[in-house]
């Protein structure tokens, strides 16, 4: 089984639908069939060589020319398996993770990989491949993580593992402790929707192990004191919406700890030949662990010689292994590809991870630790409660979505759930969003508000309530429908907004854990009545293990 939930051929050529293998490439006599993630990058070139051998090619697609290519290794080594795989890999540049199945042997798959993650999984009723752990969750929780330029071979009852020069290895298979009901959907229409409702659970998952006799207490970081009073400079660099984490965790860790954060996009980061000094400290967010620009980031950071930090939700993935330290988002697996527990998770670990440098570096006072932690244990209850409200959301969003635009605004924390809420409504829903800090729209964005056009205020900063307060006179002032969310002592707002919903109270920097519940709803209930596939949207993938 491949898991094709992950999969997306750069060409768009192979059709992996569904989580069998239908759609592989052969070669020219059917007797060899791969499957591949990733990209060949010199398949010009070995296409080339190729066709001048006589090969012929059905495709344009990348993943062709590895069929091809193993049929010519397969003639050259005589039928000797191992070798013709060897051989393929010291010719095949880029990121792949491959699947093989040669007609000579049909008992066995070859699977090998490089940067493309890949897991084979042990189970009684026969062994698997996959991408990663929650497509086999199903069938086995015994898994193998391969690296990079290692090659597994299944058979149904067994596993051996060679490395690139062909030689036998041994590897450890790992236990995965995931509750296997996780990647069910439990009665719930969309996994999104169970996911949504996961939250409580997931805040108190990454919260109660690190709280420990009212201190934060975050053992697998093995930081010590002395480390967390020396970083001079945060790096958080991630994709999608872990990147909205991270500008969410710049406002927190600037604000409580007085650390200077930069926060980047990964594939731009990777790029930007970033400068990077002694003292410096590179988290990288992301809830796969597998997403191709967050690794190479990593890379490049250690490759400086900078200390990295994943916060990662999936154990055991390229980021978790790779990075200096680890801190997981006890999210579980999630299979809807619109991220949401896992993005509350990785709010709650940045919380601690800031109160905890803050405290260190002698920031905040005892008093105020004991506050926030007050506040982190009741935002479980709090978010439920949000979920509970969940028919005024969907009236709203029965009535807006067959909205042109939607258009979200806020200053400082409020900006950056803006960014949240926006991605989540066009990645399911389609509906065109952006999401603008509220100062930035009379420098463009205004232009694009007609009668009628909704626009989603976050207005949970009270040092800010005025500022914002005033931006949603301008768009109303020019027609628009104004969605606030905003703190329940904010009732004031309720002369210039058409709809509200209130925040329970909490601490102002947390006020993003609880604003995205009714963003999700809204995006989630704008994407069904819509009739879109809310779990898998078009064109997009969970991980996205290609560059
Ligand atoms: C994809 C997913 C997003 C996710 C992003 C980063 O685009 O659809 O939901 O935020 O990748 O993924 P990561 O696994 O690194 O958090």
């Amino acid at each position: 089984m491949w898991n094709c939930r992950v999969y997306r051929n750069k060409s768009g050529g192979s059709d992996l639908a569904g989580c069998t293998v239908k759609n592989p490439h052969f070669n020219a006599s059917q007797s060899i069939a791969v499957v591949h993630n990733g990209i060949i990058e010199n398949y010009m070139k070995l296409k080339t060589k190729l066709v001048a051998r006589g090969y012929q090619f059905l495709s344009d697609t990348d993943t062709e020319v590895v069929a091809h290519l193993l049929d010519y290794c397969y003639k050259k080594t005589n039928g000797d398996l191992i070798d013709t795989i060897t051989k393929v890999m010291h010719r095949v540049e880029g990121s792949y993770a491959l699947g093989i199945i040669f007609a000579e042997h049909p008992d066995k798959v070859y699977a090998l990989r490089k940067d493309s993650p890949l897991i084979v999984g042990r189970s009684k009723d026969g062994n698997l491949i996959a991408s990663d752990v929650p497509a086999v969750l199903k069938y086995t929780r015994n898994v193998y993580y391969i690296e990079n330029e290692e090659i597994a071979c299944l058979s149904k009852d067994a596993i051996e593992f060679f490395n690139s020069d062909g030689e036998a290895i041994k590897k450890e298979a790992r236990t995965i402790e995931w509750d296997t009901g996780a990647a069910e959907k439990g009665g719930y229409e969309h996994f999104m929707l169970k996911e949504m409702y996961e939250q409580p659970k997931t805040v108190r998952d990454t919260l109660t192990p690190r709280i420990r006799e009212d201190q934060i207490v975050i053992e697998e970081l093995g930081m010590k004191e002395e480390e967390i009073r020396s970083i001079n400079r945060i790096h958080i660099v991630a994709c999608g919406s872990a990147y909205h984490t991270g500008v969410t965790a710049k406002y927190i860790f600037e604000g409580l700890a007085r650390i200077p954060v930069e926060v980047d996009l990964a594939s731009e980061f990777r790029y930007r030949n970033p400068i990077l000094n002694k003292g410096d400290l590179v988290v990288i967010i992301s809830q796969s662990g597998e997403t191709a620009d967050s690794l190479a980031a990593l890379r490049e950071a250690k490759a400086q010689g900078i200390t990295t930090l994943g916060i990662v939700n999936v154990v055991g993935s390229s980021i978790a292994r790779e990075a200096d330290r680890v801190m997981y988002t006890w999210a579980g697996p999630e299979i809807a590809v619109a991220t949401t527990k896992a993005y509350t998770a990785q709010l709650i670990a940045h919380y601690l991870l800031a109160i905890r440098f803050a405290q260190v570096r002698g920031m905040i006072t005892e008093e105020e630790v004991a506050e926030m932690l007050t506040d982190l244990k009741a935002i479980p209850a709090q978010i439920e409660m949000l979920l509970a409200n969940k028919q005024n959301i969907q009236k709203i969003a029965t009535r807006y979505g067959g909205a042109k635009d939607v258009f979200f605004m806020g200053r400082g924390i409020d900006y950056a759930i803006g960014l949240e809420g926006s991605l989540k409504l066009k990645e399911i829903s389609y509906v065109h969003s952006e999401a603008y800090a509220a100062g930035e729209l009379k420098h463009g964005t205004i232009s694009l508000i007609e009668e009628g056009t909704l626009v989603a205020a976050i207005v949970t900063q009270k040092n800010l309530y005025k500022k914002t307060m005033s931006n949603i006179v301008e768009v109303r002032s020019r027609g628009a429908v104004v969605l606030a969310i905003t703190n329940e002592d904010n009732t004031e707002i309720e002369k210039n907004a058409d709809f509200v919903i209130y925040l329970p109270q909490t601490n102002k920097y947390f006020t993003n854990s609880l604003a995205i519940i009714p963003l999700q709803l809204f995006a989630y209930y704008v994407s069904v009545g819509k009739g879109c596939d809310v779990d898998k949207p078009r064109n997009l993938a969970k991980s996205v293990t290609v560059e």
